[in-house]
């Protein structure tokens, strides 16, 4: 049996696997913020734009995206098995169920705001990756994506899905170093600061590229 099925056919592994790929995530969300930070250069979008076409030029960023898709797609998928199986083990109606009581309120929404995110990345992919990689011809990413945040229903879109994030990210990024076993007292602090960066810090990077180009438009 390979590793993979092997972590799969447990349910420590699947979350193992739930915090791996969500780890990794992260990890690609703070490379992502970092390019993104370049739409705040006062050049009027060339160094944007230069990175933006130097991506797709590159062979290891290909390969990069294959694996990046596949572990998008791992994730969705032992998220919505986790959330189906935790749904049949709930307790029924006439039980004492304090949920409540026992989880936040971070918790108990994650497939929620997971399914919210995934619409998101749906609509994103196809309003800049999509041209990014496929159009012919000149494509300033730059003005793609001040003309998109110009528009305050899609700027409004971008900034509630990086709130609903936000939510996600909260419970997700702690959960995730509680299955590695790193929320021990010594860890304590670095935890709290990283899980602040990570479900704080970078959304709210995230939600400022809209609301920069909403207000300047
Ligand atoms: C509001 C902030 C954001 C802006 C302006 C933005 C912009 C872009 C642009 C221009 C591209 C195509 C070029 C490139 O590959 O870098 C892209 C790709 C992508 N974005 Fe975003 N993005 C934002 C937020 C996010 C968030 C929050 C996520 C994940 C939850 C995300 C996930 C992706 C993915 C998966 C791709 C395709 C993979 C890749 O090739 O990099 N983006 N984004």
């Amino acid at each position: 049996m390979g590793i993979l099925s092997g972590l799969y056919s447990s349910s420590v592994g699947k979350k193992i696997l739930m915090g791996t790929t969500g780890l990794f995530l992260c990890i690609y969300l703070v490379v992502h913020l970092a390019g993104n930070l370049l739409l705040f250069k006062n050049d009027n979008g060339e160094s944007f734009n230069a990175y933006a076409e130097l991506l797709p030029s590159l062979t290891i960023i290909r390969i990069i995206e294959i694996v990046l898709f596949a572990i998008f797609a791992g994730h969705i998928v032992l998220g919505t098995i986790f959330w189906t199986s935790n749904r049949k083990k709930r307790p029924k109606k006439y039980e004492v169920n304090k949920q409540s009581e026992n989880s936040s309120i971070f918790s108990r929404t994650m497939f929620l705001t997971g399914s919210i995110v995934f619409i998101f990345l749906v609509v994103h992919m196809r309003q800049f990756w999509g041209p990014s990689r496929f159009a012919t011809g000149e494509v300033s990413m730059y003005h793609l994506v001040k003309t998109a945040f110009a528009n305050p229903l899609y700027a409004m879109f971008y900034i509630i899905a990086m709130a609903l994030l936000a939510f996600h990210l909260r419970h997700g990024f702690q959960s995730a170093l509680q299955t590695f076993g790193v929320s021990n007292q010594k860890y304590a602090l670095m935890v709290k600061v990283l899980g602040i960066i990570f479900w704080l810090v970078i959304p709210a990077g995230f939600a400022a590229m809209p609301l920069f180009f909403l207000l300047n438009s």
